[in-house]
């Protein structure tokens, strides 16, 4: 598989924060002991890796935009194109030394996310897919699952932390989708979720309350593995939209009517 310039530069500023969190996560061992606990280091490896992807994109294309989880929303010259990085996708994971979590870095050009990539440092599984030229783990083409019995599916979610959305109503959802599913899954990376329904491991996926950075680079992997992408009610996903629904088109159906069932029962 040949890389087009684009995804050369999106990679390369990847594996470059990525490296720094590999090795910060190994001092995360040392700190759960610690009086202190590991809460302040985190934040801090999630700055540097933030930093470090923003100069590299900024150096590789210096008009272009930047929506940033940590940093914010900085304006290009080219208001045409925005990366979207979310550092450290799965802190919760991270700080509690539970080996998932990502990188994730999403090309939104006039509106569309056009690319994505998203790497797990700790399997070294690198996800990348740019519109109308695949998706691909490590250069091997992905493919989302061909399961069409929702009974048989596995399903990604992510419960909202109680700030973020009305509990109650999740909870529904979840009783929903769990008794008409094989199983449902937790794993903590909105990021990674996404890239293991473009991989075919998860059947779908939902989430309520994410922001871009979570989901850009996914949202791009899903498409370009043949899967199908909403917002949380089967609605056309939206850059600035804060929920989702991906699977594959045949589950995509069943599992928005079931989250429907859910929420009117
Ligand atoms: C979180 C993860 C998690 C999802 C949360 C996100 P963070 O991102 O993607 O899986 O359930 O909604 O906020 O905070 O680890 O970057
Ligand atoms: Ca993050
Ligand atoms: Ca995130």
């Amino acid at each position: 598989m040949i890389r087009s310039p684009l995804m050369t530069v999106m990679v390369d500023a990847v594996m470059k924060a990525a490296k720094g969190l590999r090795r910060d996560f190994g001092e995360i061992e040392n700190l759960q002991v610690s009086r202190k606990g590991p809460g302040d280091f985190v934040s801090q490896a999630d700055l540097k890796a933030e930093a470090m992807l923003h100069d590299s994109l900024l150096k590789a294309r210096p008009d272009f935009g930047f929506v940033m989880e940590e940093g914010g929303i900085v304006k290009g010259n080219d208001e045409s194109h925005r990366w979207h990085i979310d550092p450290l996708d799965g802190t919760l994971n991270f700080l509690h030394g539970m080996p998932h979590f990502s990188v994730s870095v999403g090309l939104e050009r006039e509106g569309q996310m056009v690319a994505g990539v998203v790497y797990d440092p700790i399997k070294d599984e690198l996800f990348i897919a740019e519109k109308g030229k695949g998706a691909f783990l490590n250069n091997r083409r992905l493919r989302v699952s061909g399961r069409n019995d929702l009974m048989e599916c596995m399903i990604g979610t992510g419960i909202p932390s109680s700030a973020k959305r009305d509990l109650p109503t999740y909870m529904k959802e979840m009783a929903h989708v769990t008794a008409r599913t094989a199983g449902v899954r937790r794993l903590g990376s909105a990021a990674l979720d996404l890239s293991y329904v473009a991989a075919g491991r998860l059947d779908g996926f939902w989430e309520t309350g994410l922001s871009s950075w979570d989901i850009a680079a996914g949202v791009v992997l899903v498409r370009e593995a043949g899967g199908f992408v909403s917002d949380g009610n089967g609605s056309d996903y939206k850059v600035t939209g804060n929920s989702i629904l991906v699977a594959n088109t045949s589950v995509h159906g069943q599992l928005v009517q079931a989250l429907k069932e859910a929420r009117a029962s």
